[in-house]
């Protein structure tokens, strides 16, 4: 079977190298003898790549099977298969599809490579345009092996059947694009989240952009690094020709600025980054990471996605399908948009028209991971341990303090509801992290003062440790899954010293912390025994003044690992929930199997707290401070 390829140049030296390696006897036509020399360096060069890669046997004989010439005529003649990759221009490509039909073999399908042009204005300057379909590659083909297949209004079942087998012959996995849409699907995206990205520049370095998509959503490459790669001229043109061609878009003025310097990305040396060299990347420091919420840059990238879905462009396992393969993301967008949360991805579109399957999404309750339903459905259970909420998303599970009137404090229902649920949690065999947050404006305000003001005698306060508040310690230090804390607000006392405790401890930006339990003639029975061993000498200031501190001071002190903003705390919680989920799963468990082994270490210095806080609780001094704290009164020490 004979390939014949048109145009010669970025695309089209690609495919038919691909067509090529496929085994297929291609015929590659430019109508510039320079292209066609540079295309044969090109492809010799990559065969040989290949064949020291063990990717083929013998690159000779594969490139002999690539035939060159600038007679289109007689090309068509022989040919099989047409795939048209010429220059991105209408009147260019009918020419090219008129000789063709005029040359080819009546039932030889014509595909075009085309990103922009809608494939009906191709097809019509042929008397086959049944025959005529979108066959859209990625650069570089050799490398992406993903095509959109695009059909027109008038595109044949049959001429779509031949072109997946043709798509699949050379190895290419495929999605079909159902209506003649300007931008198919990946392209309609991903002007979308780069549009975006634009926008953020006003207030932030591309830099700091792309941190957030590479280290938090896990993409391999930033938005702006990709736009480098492509060559902003391209990006540009193909912004330009689907603005003209309908969709609500315009060309953002720093592209043309770009452009006019001769900044055009790799290809230059120069674009969003600078390049010394062909293999040289962009410096991008995962320090940036978190001053960009990458949900802002998805988001309308996910409002698109909807728009397809909406008007059956595409079904939601091929936009996907689509995002993986062709933009090489993580997972499908759809997929993160449950992962997120639609509320959390309408949220992020404010100010921006919200497509109306979003809305009826969030109207109807249907918010992804978080309610067991959104573009697909995921494994869901709600329970409540008292005043705990215990809610499996799929391959997590958040828990939930929920005394909201007494800023989530540790009563005897909350530690035991607590216990509860993180059993329960390591028991399913689906759940891989689980989450600790309040709700509320606390996260947990700590011991619940009216519990311990009601102690009398030593064994009051022994027994609540040793039967109440030791079980959750003890499920804690022994837990076999990563535990990510997201602290909302308040983290006192108890509260905070759960945190040092936990594997991964994200803060909202207003988040408090403080052990003030001296004050009230108790003490921080953890801060000041493993806080001290784990934070350093610095947790002892805190332990003896009782000092609050901000999310920030935490974070220098190392109890916070990472500080954001407070519409960004679920959606980071996501992200680690997705990073840990990647992990092993036996990996994970040895990994805290090996903390626990440094826990036992300590495990002397927290029994001496946990001791010297009930030779406290018979005090005079104890009982006074918890009625000082419940009159709102100074307390009067009597100890020496
Ligand atoms: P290019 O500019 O690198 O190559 C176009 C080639 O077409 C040139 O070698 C030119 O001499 C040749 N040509 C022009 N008129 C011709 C004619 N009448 N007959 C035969 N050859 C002719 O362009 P590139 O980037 O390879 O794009 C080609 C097509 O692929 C366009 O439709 C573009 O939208 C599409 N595309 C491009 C992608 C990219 O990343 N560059 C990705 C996917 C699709």
């Amino acid at each position: 079977m004979r390939v014949l390829v048109v145009g010669a140049g970025t695309m089209g030296h690609g495919i038919a190298t691909v067509c090529a390696t496929a085994g297929y006897n291609v015929d590659l036509v430019d109508i510039s003898e320079d292209a066609l020399d540079s295309a044969k360096m090109k492809i010799g060069w990559s065969l040989k790549k290949l064949e020291e890669k063990g990717g083929i046997r013998n690159a000779m004989e594969v490139l002999q099977r690539i035939r060159t010439t600038t007679n289109l005529v007689d090309a068509s003649k022989e040919a099989d298969f047409v795939i048209e990759a010429v220059v991105e221009k209408t009147e260019v490509k009918r020419e090219v599809f008129k000789t063709l039909d005029d040359n080819c073999r009546p039932e030889v399908v014509l595909s075009t490579n085309t990103s922009t042009i809608p494939i009906s204005d191709i097809a019509s300057a042929t008397k086959r345009a049944d025959k005529v379909v979108g066959l859209h590659f990625f650069n570089p083909p050799v490398l992406i092996r993903f095509v959109e297949i695009v059909k027109s209004e008038r595109t044949s079942e049959e001429t779509l059947k031949k072109t997946i087998e043709f798509a699949r012959s050379i190895g290419m996995d495929y999605i079909v694009v159902e209506k003649d849409v300007p931008g198919f699907v990946v392209n309609r995206i991903n002007v979308r989240v780069l549009s975006e990205a634009l926008r953020l520049l006003e207030h932030h370095k591309p830099e700091e952009i792309d941190a957030a998509v590479k280290y938090r959503v896990g993409m391999p490459m930033g938005v702006f690094e990709v736009a480098d790669f492509s060559g902003i001229d391209v990006l540009c043109n193909v912004m330009n020709e689907l603005g003209k061609r309908g969709m609500d878009l315009e060309v953002p003025r720093i592209l043309r600025e770009m452009i006019k310097e001769g900044r055009l990305g790799m290809k230059t040396g120069r674009g969003f980054y600078e390049y010394e060299g062909f293999y040289s990347r962009a410096k991008i420091s995962p320090r940036f990471a978190y001053r960009v919420n990458p949900l802002k840059l998805l988001a309308p990238g996910i409002n698109e996605a909807a728009w397809l879905l909406r008007n059956r462009v595409a079904d939601r396992d091929s936009i996907d399908k689509a995002m993986v393969f062709g933009m090489a993301y993580p997972k499908g967008l759809l997929e993160m948009a449950d992962d997120f949360g639609i509320d959390n991805v309408v949220k992020a579109l404010e100010g921006k028209s919200v497509d109306p399957l979003l809305s009826s999404m969030v109207n109807e309750g249907k918010l992804g991971k978080k309610s067991g339903e959104g573009f697909y459905e995921w494994k869901y259970e709600k329970r409540e341990f008292g005043p705990v909420l215990y809610e499996k998303r799929d391959n997590y599970v958040v828990i939930t303090m929920n005394r909201p009137e007494k800023l989530n404090a540790l009563n005897e229902e909350m530690w035991r509801g607590l216990n509860e649920a993180f059993i329960q949690a390591e028991k399913d065999p689906d759940v891989r992290a689980v989450i600790i947050t309040g709700s509320g404006r606390a996260f947990c305000a700590g011991d619940d003062i009216a519990v311990m003001g009601s102690w009398k005698s030593f064994l009051d306060g022994k027994d609540f440790f040793v039967n109440v508040a030791l079980p959750l310690l003890n499920t804690i230090a022994n837990y076999k899954k990563p535990i990510i804390s997201l602290v909302n607000g308040i983290a006192f006392g108890g509260g905070l010293e759960l945190n040092l405790a936990f594997d991964i401890v994200i803060a909202s930006e207003d988040a408090t912390f403080s052990v003030p339990e001296g004050l009230i003639g108790a003490i921080p029975p953890i801060a000041a025994s493993l806080g001290a061993a784990v934070v350093g000498r610095k947790m002892m200031r805190y332990c003896l003044t009782g000092d609050q501190m901000d999310a920030e001071e935490a974070k220098n002190l190392g109890i916070v690992d990472i500080v954001v903003p407070k519409d960004q705390l679920e959606i980071a919680g996501v992200e680690f929930v997705n990073k840990v989920a990647k992990l092993a799963p036996l990996s994970a468990k040895a990994i805290k199997e090996t903390a626990r082994a440094y826990r036992d270490l300590l495990r002397s210095v927290v029994e001496k707290g946990l001791h010297e806080i009930i030779e406290l609780i018979p005090t005079q001094d104890f009982a006074e401070g918890m009625r000082a704290f419940v009159q709102k009164r100074r307390p009067c020490w009597r100890g020496k």
